[in-house]
């Protein structure tokens, strides 16, 4: 597939690299591309391009900015260049302000999501949500003691979910499929959770996994 990553950071690089290793083609697309040299130096066969060329370069596109700056730099990539395309978010609405005992701060509410605010604003943009509740160093072939972790997804468009389930799938994760966008109300939260050893603890090597009765 051809995949264009919205981003230049630990994301954006790990799953360029990752989506690369796995055979598919991919651009990241930045507004400073001197911050990827040296990722453009490890992975010959990846492109380094701006927002926009990375959308129109995408069959399939990746949003990987920070939170705060997740409409933006949709409207910088041009929509016109991911309307009707499937966009991953990786998003969390992450705010400036520090976090307390361990645990981040959010910009949205328990009543909305970074997913649904992206959801209104481009209508026409199939947004899934993936990634987002794991670190970068894990996204691509996570190896626990556990077996295969679980990425938690969710959106509108079930053929846009089929297409992410099948990608997230092929790179060593069980998905589960929480239903629309409203269920990032849930999903983006798991960010803070999966944070908080690493905060706290400095322990940052763990994933969640959905685990049913025998
Ligand atoms: N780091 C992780 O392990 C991790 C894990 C799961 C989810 N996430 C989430 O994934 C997203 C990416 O995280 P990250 O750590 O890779 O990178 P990040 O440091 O959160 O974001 C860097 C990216 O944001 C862009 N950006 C910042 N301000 C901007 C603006 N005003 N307009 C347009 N773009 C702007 C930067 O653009 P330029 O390229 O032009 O500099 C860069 O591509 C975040 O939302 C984060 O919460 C992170």
């Amino acid at each position: 597939m051809k995949i264009g990553i919205l981003g230049s950071g630990d994301v954006a690089k790990s799953l360029g690299a990752g989506f690369l290793k796995h055979g598919h083609e991919v651009t990241l697309g930045t507004g400073t591309p001197a911050k990827l040299d040296d990722w453009a130096a490890k992975n010959p066969k990846g492109k380094v391009a701006g927002f926009a060329d990375a959308a129109r370069f995408g069959e399939i596109v990746v949003l990987a900015v920070k939170g705060k700056a997740a409409i933006a730099a949709v409207k910088s990539a041009g929509v016109q260049n991911l309307e009707g395309k499937t966009v991953i978010d990786t998003t969390n609405p992450i705010a400036d302000a520090a976090p307390v005992d361990g645990v981040l701060q959010f910009f949205t509410n328990g009543s909305d999501s970074l997913l649904e605010q992206l959801q209104r604003e481009f209508a026409g943009v199939k947004f899934v949500k993936a990634f987002n509740s794991v670190g970068a160093g894990f996204m691509v072939d996570p190896q626990f003691k556990d077996g295969p972790p679980t990425m938690f997804i969710c959106g509108n468009d079930e053929v846009a979910k089929k297409t992410v389930r099948g990608l997230v799938e092929s790179v060593g994760w069980d998905v589960a499929d929480m239903g629309t966008a409203v269920a990032a109300r849930a999903i983006e939260p798991l960010c803070v959770l999966w944070c908080i050893p690493g905060l706290l603890r400095g322990e940052w090597a763990h994933a969640f996994k959905l685990v049913k009765p025998a």
